[in-house]
């Protein structure tokens, strides 16, 4: 008698499989093909996060959650109140900045924010600053050598950390307090002095545009003495929001306030801005927008522009087709001219490959 040739039976030791056992190596079979053919290669979660934590720059290959960590310790009752996304003053500023020309989003819309920011840990690793995706406690103490290193400004040593709402902190060699927050600060702090001087300066006034949560408003008003004004704008009114909290939570509303939108031209109405600023923010932003916000730039005849963007040494914008348009030539076409542009880690090839998010720094100044 011919032995049977059914799929689910086999001619194997101890007679026919079972069916379950039959259909596990038909979808391993499946799910092989799939992958061969589409170049995918799924892996257990256990063994991505091996490969990300020795070597994050595979991060950037793989698929990695970006939600935001949860909050971190318990808040009192009236922080907790302020940072709630129910807030009304919350919701005032969002119907405000509705139909303002600057805020036709390409990211940063009312999703992203829900998906990528926890107002509670604004300074956790967000969509405002990443900081532990992607990157190892060992890429933090490269930076941390670098930045000790290089820092004219004694900021690093002056400057602290406290790892409020929920910002990642390490220590090294007795340092303790070393933030993304803090390192990049000092780092485009410095920036600016060696290209400008701003410790030399006198009564000056900054307009940081996208300053998030106000993160380099409160580094710098504490740094320099010699900044008089600094203004803090944004398009989303969850960062004006979060800004106006931090800036009073730090103490620095003195001489740093976030200013809403819709009465940004009035605030700024009669005042010289020296120096305006984006970081990471532009690279988020249509051309159109951009074009809007360099129009007030050049208007108020501001003499430097700052800006790092977060596509390495290009400066362009995000349409919403996925595109990328080069703004360079609209900043040229205002009057500006490229001053500098270095590297993040400007005095070491190695830092600028191995060390925290490297970027490229860009000064602009106004040609007459
Ligand atoms: C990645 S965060 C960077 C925040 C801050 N500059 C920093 O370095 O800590 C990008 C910022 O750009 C702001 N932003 C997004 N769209 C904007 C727009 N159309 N105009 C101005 N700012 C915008 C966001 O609200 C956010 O504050």
């Amino acid at each position: 008698m011919p032995t049977s040739s059914l799929p689910f039976e086999t001619a194997a030791k101890g007679g026919a499989r079972p069916p379950l056992k039959i259909a596990k190596r038909l979808i391993k079979r499946t799910v092989t093909d799939l992958f061969e053919k589409t170049g995918l290669v799924v892996i257990s979660k256990k063994t991505r996060d091996r490969i990300v934590q020795m070597s994050p720059e595979a991060a950037g290959m793989l698929w990695v959650p970006t939600r935001p960590a949860g909050p971190g310790r318990a808040l009192p009752d009236e922080v907790a109140r302020a940072l709630d996304p129910a807030n009304p003053a919350l919701a005032d500023l969002k119907r405000r900045y509705a139909d303002h020309p600057a805020t036709d989003h390409v990211q940063w819309d009312d999703g992203d924010i829900e998906y990528g920011v926890d107002m509670a840990s604004f300074r956790g690793d967000n969509l405002y600053v990443f900081q532990t995706r992607r990157n190892s406690e060992m890429q933090y103490y490269l930076s941390t050598i670098y930045v000790a290193a290089c820092d004219q400004l004694d900021a690093f040593v002056k400057l602290s950390e406290d790892g409020a709402f929920g910002a990642a902190v390490y220590e090294f060699d007795g340092r303790s307090g070393v933030s993304r927050d803090l390192l990049d600060s000092v780092l485009e702090m410095n920036f600016l002095e060696r290209q400008i001087g701003l410790s030399e300066q006198t009564g000056l006034t900054v307009l940081d545009i996208g300053a998030g949560y106000g993160r380099l408003a409160h580094r710098m008003v504490e740094t320099f003495p010699t900044i008089n004004r600094y203004y803090c704008a944004d398009a989303v009114a969850t960062s004006t929001y979060l800004c106006d909290f931090y800036l009073k939570y730090r103490g620095v509303q003195n001489k740093a306030q976030s200013v809403p939108l819709d009465r940004l031209e009035r605030t700024l109405k009669g005042e010289t801005i020296d120096l305006a600023i984006n970081i990471h923010s532009f690279s988020e932003c249509k051309r159109s927008v951009i074009r809007w916000w360099l129009d007030q730039i050049a208007e108020r005849r501001v003499r430097w522009l700052m800006i790092v963007p977060n596509t390495g040494d290009a400066l362009t914008s995000a349409e919403p087709d996925g595109t990328r348009q080069d703004f360079r030539r609209d900043i040229e076409a205002r009057g500006y001219r490229l001053k500098a542009m270095r590297p993040k880690y400007e005095f070491s090839t190695s830092m600028q490959k191995f060390a925290l998010y490297p970027g490229t720094y860009f000064l602009f100044e106004r040609a007459d």
